[in-house]
């Protein structure tokens, strides 16, 4: 027998105020016409005054936790990726912890930008696959909206606020792809390519700076290297593009989503999309719309998924897992 860690619930939370791309026009030389089609993106949700990551955060992982049908006692760990957390310290995920009234088991955050999540699920993976943890709370939430220029109409049209949370448990599985659970992760990173996404404060300035892109670069870099990634993770499990039920994309753009659908030889049929509702999330992209998806009826028990991300750094990644 081999074990995996299985997903035993899903959950997201979005906050409350939507933002249609036509308020942008009313501000910036851009038009709801070039932000749809360049990006695929429609609307997106901006958190409220005070709002922080960690209380959406806070708010997904109680919805994955009642889908589960599990209370905070039965986590071990969490894992929650962000690059947007309250504070410089402690961990956003120590706070999650703390408005759970988890006073066991360990608590913290992975930064990889959009690939967070992916990073994340890699990570809780080992936890549970080492024996260090049972079930792990697996969150991906953002607030990008505190990291906007909003006088760059090349970045700050394509973010917003959400988050999204999985909860993993060891189970056991023959070992073999028809297993549940994680079936392969693949992790890549290449810190040469920094200025092409990053936010220009932090620690050594003194600021929370904001974020700054070179979008078309960063564009023709994520196609080839998202389609490797996938096929990289998906030769691990041992499966095929004619086994998978779903490819649940980082949720950047509809033309990259589509683009790495196409190279993998995947109909867009089979690809789950929120980016017109979200916009690009970073971490939380992925679990909102594996949440999406799994409530709406499109992700079934048993379905193969493919998830993929590439983000600042770069970073980029891959996780095979049948629901
Ligand atoms: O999640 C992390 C990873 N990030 C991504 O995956 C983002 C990847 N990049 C993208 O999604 C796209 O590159 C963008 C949506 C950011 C931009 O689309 P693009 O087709 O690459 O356009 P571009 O950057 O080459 O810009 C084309 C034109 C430029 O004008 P000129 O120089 O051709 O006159 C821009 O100044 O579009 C202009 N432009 C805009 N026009 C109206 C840029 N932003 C806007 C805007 N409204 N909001």
């Amino acid at each position: 027998m081999t074990l995996r860690a299985v997903v035993k619930g899903v959950g997201h939370y979005l906050p409350e105020r939507i933002v249609p791309n036509a308020e942008f026009e009313a501000t910036l030389d851009t038009t709801d016409e070039w932000i749809k089609s360049r990006s695929g993106i429609e609307r997106r949700h901006f958190a409220a005054e005070g709002e922080t990551t960690s209380m959406l955060a806070t708010k997904a992982a109680q919805a994955a936790l009642a889908n589960a049908g599990m209370t905070a006692d039965d986590i071990d760990a969490i894992i929650l990726a962000t690059s947007t957390a309250d504070l410089t310290f402690p961990s956003a995920a120590t706070m999650v912890q703390a408005n759970l009234g988890m006073k066991s088991g360990f608590a913290f955050d992975i930064q990889a930008v959009c690939a967070g999540f992916v990073f994340a699920l890699s990570n809780a993976n080992a936890l549970i696959l080492s024996g260090q943890a049972k079930r792990v709370l697996v969150i991906g939430a953002e607030t990008f909206s505190r990291i906007m220029d909003w006088t760059d109409r090349g970045t700050c049209v394509l973010f917003g606020d959400g988050a999204g949370a999985l909860i993993l448990e060891a189970q056991e599985g023959a070992g073999d792809a028809a297993d549940r659970g994680i079936l392969s992760t693949d992790l890549n990173s290449d810190g040469t390519y920094r200025d092409l996404l990053y936010v220009d404060g932090g620690i050594s300035t003194g600021t929370s700076g904001y974020l700054r892109m070179q979008g078309n670069q960063v564009f023709r870099h994520a196609v080839a290297k998202l389609a490797a990634t996938a096929t990289t993770a998906m030769e691990r499990a041992n499966v095929t593009t004619e086994d998978v039920d779903w490819i649940v994309p980082h949720q950047a753009n509809i033309r990259i989503i589509q683009g790495t659908a196409k190279k993998m030889g995947i109909p867009m049929e089979n690809v789950i999309v929120t980016v017109q509702d979200h916009g690009n999330t970073s971490a939380a992209s992925i679990p909102l719309a594996l949440s999406v998806g799994a409530t709406n009826g499109q992700i079934k028990q048993g379905d193969l998924l493919v998830t993929e991300a590439i983000g600042g750094g770069l970073a980029w990644g891959a996780v095979v897992l049948r629901w």
